[in-house]
């Protein structure tokens, strides 16, 4: 091998780690990550220390898949010990951060009275001093913007953190990763590599276009004792080339999700990208090796983790043109920015778009559109839904939009005219917002609140709404997280009868009676459009 030129195999499973947790958008940011760090990470490792047989039935129980358990089988409770040990010595600054973002909140809940803030600048905690404004809204609940080009620039951010795990994948059963840190195991190895590294695009392109196998070694820094795994990963056999659309019109494919390709003979606009690696099953899909050499646009809907997958995104960046994201609200602690996060692991050309603002492309544009709900309430902006014209036809990417003022639809209906084809996500019985949000909250929320503030998207009441205000002639049901190869992200198992199916068929029933092309997505879809 050392001779030749050889290409990664398509079945290299990429893990993103951050101090060996699965790394997703919340960790990247510095005040999020700090906040997880202490209010999830250590409270997981502790209760997984104190009762590591609570953590391995849990696990195994359908009802519990997603939830705070570690699923290393009971076993390897010293591993953990000394991650948590070895964290709390290499990250004080985080643990440090995360107890002022506390005792700032809780500074200004006791003090700020709707009189001038300016004196509270002296209690500020010293870390955060010049990292923060202290603002009121217009009944002086007072609250506080972080200032986040500056965090990122500070001694809270440090790639020194990051790293990522290679090994082979061959099936879709991987175990649920935001809740079990990633230790070492047989068959994989770790690459201590920033994200924003230009060998990861080396690396990864050399799935297309072979690379000398010395030089690999070289740029990825790998060790003599990991050269045998690294080896195993790399193939001289030559891969299928990707045959990109042709056609005068364009094209949709599904990918699974909300992952969604489409493509005209000129452009190419990849939709939240979360993909399957390639290997045999029963399921058929795309895959990595069904994407285009490059793509023009990588879209964005909003800031969770099944739609932002860094695991992805890192091994595409290379053939990624610009990225469009929702613009952030601007410093709340709920809502980091995703153009920073994703500049800051080594995107270049990442544009945020905000509600009706449209960027013009080659045969078509792509235009913001309001996302309600679905982020529990909190003052979340980073989300949009997309209105795609291209080739002459209207396309909603409406995401987890989730129509709880349907009369907006109407306001975009005389804005944009009727839309010809709809995507919206149907997860109507969502988490509560402790699930993801719960790290950040600085208070502890009564259940019945917590209870009642849900990521959930529309039901069918609401998705019937839409399709009839916008006049849309066919509707997908997708973002539903069926695929078995996305549960190590979305620890979603439905049955027949499970509220999100039930509405979701209501939905296509309805439009099927109408006439209209109806169907929930899963596995691969593929529409052309003339
Ligand atoms: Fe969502
Ligand atoms: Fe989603």
């Amino acid at each position: 091998m050392n001779s030749d030129r050889v290409y990664l195999r398509s079945n290299t499973l990429l893990e993103p780690l951050i101090d060996q947790w699965y790394a997703w958008t919340h960790l990247i940011p510095p005040a999020t990550c700090a906040r997880n760090l202490t209010e999830r990470h250590f409270k997981i490792m502790d209760s997984y220390i104190a009762a590591p047989q609570i953590h391995a039935s849990a696990v195994k129980n359908p009802k519990m898949l997603g939830g705070p358990f570690i699923d290393y089988d009971g076993q390897r409770v010293d591993e953990i010990k000394e991650l948590r040990a070895r964290l709390l010595k290499q990250r004080p600054c985080l643990v440090t951060l995360s107890k002022a973002l506390e005792e700032l909140d809780r500074l200004l809940q006791s003090h700020a009275k709707g009189e001038s803030l300016h004196s509270l600048y002296r209690q500020v905690p010293e870390v955060l001093k010049g990292y923060v404004e202290l603002v009121y809204d217009l009944n002086n609940h007072p609250s506080f913007r972080l200032i986040e080009p500056l965090l990122y620039r500070s001694e809270f951010y440090s790639t020194e953190s990051q790293s990522m795990m290679l090994s082979h994948i061959s099936g879709d059963d991987r175990p649920f990763v935001l809740s079990t840190p990633r230790l070492p195991q047989a068959g994989a190895l770790q690459m201590k590599l920033p994200f924003a590294h230009e060998s990861v695009d080396y690396l990864f392109s050399s799935k297309l276009d072979p690379k000398p196998y010395p030089e690999l070694v070289e740029r990825c820094g790998i060790p003599p004792e990991d050269e045998q795994v690294f080896q195993s990963l790399f193939t001289t056999e030559k891969p299928a080339r990707y045959r990109p659309y042709q056609g005068s019109g364009a094209r949709w494919r599904y990918f699974g999700h909300a992952c969604i390709l489409l493509e005209t003979a000129t452009v190419s606009i990849l939709f939240d990208p979360v993909l399957s690696y390639t290997y045999e099953s029963s399921i058929s899909r795309y895959t990595y090796d069904d994407l285009p050499e490059k793509i023009d646009y990588v879209v964005i809907t909003h800031n969770h983790q099944d739609h932002v997958l860094l695991e992805t995104l890192l091994q595409i960046r290379h053939k990624v043109g610009c990225v469009v994201v929702p613009r952030s609200g601007g410093g709340s602690l709920a809502d980091p920015s995703l153009k920073l996060m994703l500049e800051n692991i080594g995107f270049r050309n990442v544009v945020e778009l905000n509600e009706m603002e449209t960027l013009d492309m080659d045969c078509g544009s792509i235009t913001g559109l309001t996302f309600m709900g679905e982020h529990a309430d909190l003052d979340v902006r980073s989300k949009l839904a997309y209105m795609v014209e291209i080739r002459g036809h209207k396309l909603l990417f409406a995401a987890d939009s989730c129509n709880i003022e349907p009369t907006l639809y109407r306001h975009l209906h005389r804005l944009m005219g009727d839309v010809r084809t709809l995507f919206i996500g149907m997860e109507c019985d969502g988490a509560p917002l402790s699930w993801l949000y719960g790290p950040l909250l600085t208070r502890r929320m009564e259940r019945v609140q917590d209870e009642s503030r849900r990521l959930s998207g529309s039901n069918y009441a609401q998705a019937i709404e839409i399709v009839n205000q916008l006049n849309c002639k066919e509707v997908f049901v997708y973002a539903m997280g069926q695929e078995p190869w996305l549960n190590y992200v979305m620890s979603i198992k439905y049955a027949a009868d499970s509220n999100p199916i039930v509405q979701s068929n209501q939905l296509i029933e309805t439009c099927r009676e109408r006439g209209m092309l109806a169907e929930r997505l899963f596995g691969e879809h593929e529409m052309h459009l003339d």
